[in-house]
């Protein structure tokens, strides 16, 4: 699908808010909160900004957005027994639709005291993800994305999740393309154009890529139990290189997201 310049203008509002969720989000990020409340803190925030939330009810799925803490991947579902504890890491993935456009970003963020190799974790999720969007213009192949931050992760020691992967997106919450994280040659062939509209959206593990699906047939955990750190932008192919949607325009640009004093 290709979008147009009135299309980008409405994937910036709908980008801005979601982006805006998160970053009013960061200062409930402690350990006591639970889950179910920082849902719906979201909830709250995103109404009234005059949004949607994406995720409730998409393909039944229970809340309104994602909270994944440390061996979980992603789907994690805000629950009310569930509580952060100091040295978590913590995925909220938030997708708020304005005026039938989506704006799907997440980021991680430290709870307290974390340890040295989840911030690392963190940190190259982070910088592998504003890579792979740096090298985003027309005529570049989509399977650099991945390329880029495979070999970044792998440069560490860390294992790139092959189960999921970043999308189409726009005016449709999942479209073609699939945007891979590791390399698929077969992506060679797939050209990236002006107005393509997707995300990228690496997960990251200390230990093995490989996972299962828990019993709620929903929420993604390392099979081996390691953490696991994803972040997430929504971007466009503009004329000569790439626009941010997602990005935050309170100075929230890089983990950590410190609790403000
Ligand atoms: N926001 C997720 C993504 O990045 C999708 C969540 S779908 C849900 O694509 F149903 F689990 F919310
Ligand atoms: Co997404
Ligand atoms: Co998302």
């Amino acid at each position: 699908m290709i979008y147009s310049k009135e299309d980008f203008e409405g994937l910036r509002v709908a980008g801005r808010a979601a982006a805006e969720t998160l970053d009013f989000i960061t200062d409930y990020v402690c350990a006591g909160i639970s889950t179910y409340d920082l849902d719906k803190l979201v909830a709250e925030h995103t109404k009234k900004q005059g949004g949607i939330c994406a995720p409730l009810n998409y393909c039944g799925y229970p809340k309104h957005c994602c909270i994944s803490v440390n061996d979980v991947i992603c789907h994690g579902i805000p629950n009310k027994n569930e509580h952060l504890n100091d040295g978590d890491i913590v995925n909220i993935d938030v997708t708020t639709i304005i005026d039938g456009y989506y704006g799907d970003t997440s980021r991680t963020y430290l709870v307290g005291n974390v340890s040295d190799r989840a911030k690392e974790l963190v940190d190259v999720t982070y910088e592998s993800m504003m890579k792979a969007i740096s090298i985003c213009r027309p005529g570049q192949k989509l399977s650099e994305i991945g390329k880029v931050i495979q070999e970044m992760g792998e440069a560490h020691g860390f294992s790139i999740v092959r189960d999921f992967c970043g999308h189409g997106t726009g005016k449709i919450f999942h479209d073609a393309p699939n945007v891979l994280h590791y390399y698929e040659p077969k992506d060679d062939k797939v050209i990236l154009k002006e107005g393509m509209v997707f995300t990228i959206e690496p997960m990251i593990n200390t230990g093995t890529w490989e996972m299962y699906i828990e019993e709620n047939d929903w929420t993604a955990r390392t099979a081996d139990g390691g953490l696991s750190a994803q972040f997430e932008h929504t971007l466009g192919i503009t004329k000569n290189g790439v626009e941010i949607f997602t990005k935050s325009h309170m100075g929230y640009t890089k983990p950590p997201y410190n609790k403000k004093k």
